[in-house]
């Protein structure tokens, strides 16, 4: 690849999705949800009876890395019991054909699912919860840890807890319950620290097993630079979203949980009058535009972020870190081939200045159910076509630009003159 930005040999090039995003056929508290474009995750891309053709597809995009989670709901029918041997077979499967496709897996424990067990019983609100996770992870460790060495134990926990208990965005869409969302964080934390020591005394047959959570970055700033109101929604923000829960998991001796910290990377809120300057927020994304704000169909493109925050969370914490998600939404290839180009250059700069980063996962592999607004937000690798009941995958330009870099092992030098503006932001 000419001009290429020359990264590490053994860097982890993947991509990402999770269960029930992607599989279909689950029974967690996302089955009967009807997303806003009328969509659900009954079926979703049918994953779960075309994995086999998915793992060909990644072959010929040349990852030699792919995220992938495992539905607790699937295995665990009570708690405490036995694992489900089918459905362990089934991700067995997986695996041995990752493996044999020279693809390395990263196994998600929790990624905003729960059996409905634990959901009838409070969910994460409940202390039980986490014996009965630290349960599972034993079970699911010893079944799979010669075949998994790279195991991520939560997916975005301040994700899932804002959107659970203070935006009612998730099931059971709960509003402004600061206690319910720290607490949540806390026995997430907990878990964390007892599924690690699990992982640790199973051991992995080969390697030493490398154990962290994936933590969504977002930078909040304010829209305008005088706008104390929105200065302090954001310095609030992040706090409760960035340093406490950051503090909860890496803080004192809870960092000797983690060998890794994955991020989560997809750029910057920024608040007027305290609205969020985001289409995910609710913001109209023409008035955005025409406000200078950069969006993809979710969020505002922050590529020069990136940088700083991998920066500063290596200089805090000290942890290798892997980028488990970054990706855009759009139906303008070019917008996300620019997005993806502008974020590996600062990816690189990182590294090159001695930030240990070791992988990077696009999200995602697919176009996929995107929770609260179901279909309609394309990040797929592969294009898939919903209309049509076999679920048909598709290349996109994006994906074949991936496959350059993958199969190059390298990333894309970007244009020169990057549009992204420099923010007044929170920096961690
Ligand atoms: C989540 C994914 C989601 C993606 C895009 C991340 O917050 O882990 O499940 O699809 O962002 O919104």
């Amino acid at each position: 690849m000419s001009g290429a930005l020359k990264f590490p040999d053994n860097f982890l090039w993947g991509t990402a999705t999770s269960p029930t995003q992607v599989e279909g056929h689950v029974a967690n508290e996302w089955t009967d949800y009807i997303a806003a474009d009328g969509g659900h995750c009954r079926v979703a891309c049918n994953h779960y009876h075309r994995y086999a053709e998915d793992v060909e597809w990644m072959t010929q995009l040349g990852v030699n890395a792919y995220r992938m989670g495992i539905e607790w709901s699937r295995l665990q029918a009570a708690p405490f019991a036995p694992l489900n041997r089918p459905e362990l077979e089934r991700y067995v499967d997986l695996l041995d054909r990752l493996k044999a496709a020279g693809i390395t897996p990263m196994v998600v424990l929790h990624h905003f699912s729960n059996p409905p067990w634990i959901t009838s019983a409070g969910g994460w609100l409940n202390p039980a919860t986490i014996p009965a996770f630290e349960d599972y992870v034993t079970k699911l460790v010893s079944a799979l840890k010669e075949r998994v060495y790279l195991w991520n134990t939560f997916n975005e926990p301040d994700t899932y807890a804002s959107l659970t208990y203070l935006l009612g965005g998730f099931p059971p869409f709960h509003k402004w319950r600061l206690w319910s969302y720290r607490k949540t964080i806390r026995h997430m934390a907990a878990a964390h620290v007892r599924a690690s020591d699990v992982i640790r005394q199973a051991g992995n047959g080969g390697r030493t097993p490398e154990i962290g959570i994936a933590k969504n970055w977002t930078f909040f700033g304010p829209f305008r630079k005088h706008a104390v109101w929105d200065h302090l929604l954001a310095g609030i923000s992040h706090h409760a979203f960035n340093r406490f829960v950051l503090h909860e998991f890496l803080g004192g001796p809870r960092r000797a949980a983690s060998t890794f910290l994955g991020v989560n990377y997809y750029g910057l809120t920024r608040f007027k009058n305290f609205e969020p300057m985001v289409p995910a927020g609710g913001a109209n994304p023409e008035r955005l535009a025409q406000l200078g704000v950069v969006c993809d169909d979710m969020f505002e493109r922050h590529p020069g972020g990136l940088g700083t925050v991998l920066r500063n969370l290596h200089r805090q914490y000290g942890l290798p870190l892997y980028i488990t998600e970054h990706g855009a939404a759009s139906a303008d290839e070019d917008f996300r081939i620019l997005d993806l180009t502008e974020h590996l250059r600062e990816l690189h700069g990182a590294v090159n200045s001695g930030v240990d980063v070791r992988g990077f996962f696009y999200w995602s592999l697919l176009d996929n159910f995107e929770w609260q607004f179901g279909y309609s937000k394309r990040f797929g690798l592969l294009e898939v076509d919903f209309n049509d009941e076999n679920l048909p995958r598709k290349m996109t330009r994006v994906g074949e630009f991936y496959r350059g870099i993958c199969r190059a092992r390298a990333g894309a030098v970007a244009p020169e003159d990057s549009s992204v503006p420099v923010h007044r932001i929170c920096i961690p």
